[in-house]
């Protein structure tokens, strides 16, 4: 358990307010807590914008499993990054969408390429991806 240091910070009173509401909103227990995740947010972020950074990533796509050769494509795609793959999960929506989860870890730069690449495709309605961090040096 790293050593806790208290500081003051100085923050005009409409600025702090509508921290305050913010924090609340978010369900934050106290300020505290809502800016140590402030900072680390920028560090992760910070991290992301060096392509040589170990990371970790989750990509969500939503498809259409009738789409032409959509699936056989996302499929194909993950094998030839298997070492960027962790794991996905897929389940199916209804009828038609079907939920894909991958998980990926490695170099920063190669996993924002291959979660981009996997958003891109054709046919995938909606994508996103979550940048986030391994965790080390990060506390
Ligand atoms: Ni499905």
């Amino acid at each position: 358990m790293p050593h806790v240091e208290r500081f003051s910070i100085s923050m005009n009173r409409e600025l702090l307010k509508t921290f305050d509401e913010l924090t609340a909103r978010k369900g934050y227990p106290n300020r505290s807590e809502a800016i140590r995740d402030l900072v680390r947010n920028a560090l992760v972020e910070e991290r992301w914008a060096d392509a040589n950074e170990k990371v970790a990533a989750t990509v969500t796509i939503v498809y259409d499993h009738h789409t032409r050769e959509l699936a056989d494509r996302l499929a194909d795609i993950q094998h030839h990054h298997g070492s960027l793959v962790v794991a996905a999960t897929h389940i199916h929506l209804d009828n038609d969408n079907c939920l894909e989860v991958v998980i990926l870890r490695g170099l920063s730069g190669r996993v924002r390429q291959l979660a981009e690449l996997l958003i891109a495709q054709k046919g995938v309605k909606h994508g996103r991806a979550v940048y986030t961090t391994e965790g080390r040096d990060l506390w």
